[in-house]
């Protein structure tokens, strides 16, 4: 199909639904075409944040919420993002409709990064040999309650922390990189990162035929660690349910946290234990109850700096509570954080297992010794998911720390991914069944929290 069409292809979509302010659209998509424009770095400027950027905001003038989860409603190019992501050759920011928590209408906001290699495939009119074939969709773990920590954000202020959009890219495949704890930054909420997460793949599928994505052949993967993981876990066992029609090749998850009471309890009082005022006032802005509860119930010496979380990311809130014991900032302590409005909170969004059965290939890898959660639990999950069927490799690292299995398990999880990614999955892992192994991979050196 020629460019043309694909433009037709999408506009048809779009004013099926007319969802979108089609001029605008079509600008957008006249600066995308072909290195054409050599003002694109106008229009777009990245200073003002997600709390404070327009951009960042549901249309106004159309009745968007009418609109199917994973409907395009903003598309801009971010010209800056392939300075700061190596092997970028382009990258978009793509803001979409999905659904939250409570199973409302919402949006989310994606990043689409097109690999190097598709310059080639722009310029080959004549074929599609050299375009790309698979996409992931890379969940980043951003770990806060604060919306001007979002990926969209923070990744061309500072770039990415861990070099693996960049790896991805330079293997040729389209990577996306979602906001997937959405415009109120409900970090450890599950339902609303799974939705996110797979609204952003359904938002990316609708635009990526126009930048050469094989959409014929194309497989779609996605990855996580640790709070990336918690957004891919839920995307994976929600996606028969929310989104029965889309087809997910695999998804690798590193560093699991099944249940969100239990990590709380491993890490009060340890060094990661700022990740709970962050867990908690993100996951409650999906339960205004609850929210309220927790406010209620802070001791007021201590509210301000407890909710103070809300300006802070990950890091800046490890440093700030590392060591402290958290029900301390409460009234009634550790019983303030099970009540029933607290329960049913985390009854919604905060285990894992109980939303459905991942029916795509798994690949999970854990250090044993992870401290950040119990690896009980990931046994648990892994156990449950095996009785109905799953198929998992199930990887637990004898050696290593939660922070050192993002390293030692990343070239296994690049493994997988391109076996999925390529189709080769069968010849090279069981299709069938769990396969759990203990592991030893020793190759990160030690490094600290955030
Ligand atoms: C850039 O924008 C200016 C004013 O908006 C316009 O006059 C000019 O033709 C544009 N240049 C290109 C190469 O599109
Ligand atoms: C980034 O993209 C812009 C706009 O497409 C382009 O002009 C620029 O050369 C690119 N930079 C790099 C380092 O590829
Ligand atoms: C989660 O962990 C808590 C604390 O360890 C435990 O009491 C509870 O049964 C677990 N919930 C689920 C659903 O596994
Ligand atoms: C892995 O090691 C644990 C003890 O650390 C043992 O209980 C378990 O059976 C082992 N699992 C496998 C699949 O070898």
């Amino acid at each position: 199909m020629t460019l043309l069409a694909h433009l037709l292809l999408l506009f048809s979509i779009i004013s099926a639904t007319s969802a979108v302010p089609l001029k605008t659209l079509h600008q957008l998509f006249l600066k995308a075409d072909a290195d054409a424009n050599a003002n694109a770095t106008q229009s777009y400027y990245p200073s003002l944040p997600p709390s404070l950027d327009p951009w960042y905001r549901a249309p106004t003038t159309h009745d968007w919420t009418q609109t199917d989860p994973g409907q395009v409603l903003k598309i801009r190019h971010a010209p800056l993002l392939n300075l700061t992501v190596r092997n970028a050759l382009r990258a978009y920011q793509l803001l979409y409709r999905s659904t939250d928590s409570a199973y409302n209408p919402s949006w989310d906001v994606t990043t689409l990064f097109i690999p190097r290699w598709q310059a080639r495939c722009w310029s080959t009119a004549a074929s599609t040999r050299w375009c790309a074939h698979a996409l992931l969709s890379y969940q980043l773990p951003y770990d806060t309650c604060n919306v001007d920590a979002s990926p969209s954000f923070g990744l061309q202020l500072v770039g990415e922390p861990y070099g693996e959009v960049a790896d991805a890219l330079g293997l040729g495949w389209f990577v996306a990189v979602p906001d997937y704890e959405g415009p109120l930054a409900s970090y450890a909420a599950g339902v609303q990162a799974g939705h996110a997460t797979l609204d952003g793949v359904r938002a990316v599928l609708q635009v990526a035929g126009y930048f050469g994505l094989r959409m014929d052949v194309a497989k779609v993967a996605l990855w996580g660690y640790s709070g990336g993981a918690l957004a891919s876990e839920w995307a994976a066992e929600l996606a028969g349910q929310y989104a029965p029609k889309l087809r997910i090749a695999g998804v690798a998850l590193g560093g699991l946290t099944p249940n969100v009471t239990s990590v709380t309890e491993y890490l009060n009082g340890r060094e990661g234990a700022g990740l709970i005022p962050q867990g908690l006032m993100g996951i409650a802005t999906q339960h205004p109850d609850a929210y309220r509860w927790i406010v209620s119930r802070l001791r007021p010496r201590l509210r301000g700096l407890f909710l103070s979380v809300r300006r802070m990311t990950a890091a800046q809130a490890i440093a700030t509570f590392q060591y402290q014991d958290i029900y301390g900032y409460f009234v009634g302590g550790y019983q303030d954080l099970h009540t029933r409005v607290m329960q049913m909170m985390y009854n919604v969004d905060g285990y894992m297992g109980y939303h459905g059965v991942p029916r795509m290939p798994v690949f999970i890898y854990n250090a044993i010794n992870d401290e950040l959660s119990d690896i009980r639990d990931v046994d648990e999950l892994v156990d449950r998911f095996c009785g109905v069927g799953a198929n998992i490799l199930y990887h637990r690292n004898t050696v290593g720390t939660h922070t050192q299995e993002l390293v030692n398990g990343r070239q296994r999880a690049f493994a997988w991914l391109r076996s999925v990614l390529d189709g080769s999955y069968d010849e090279v892992y069981s299709s069938m069944g769990c396969t759990i192994q203990n592991v030893t991979y020793n190759i990160a050196p030690w490094v600290g929290w955030g």
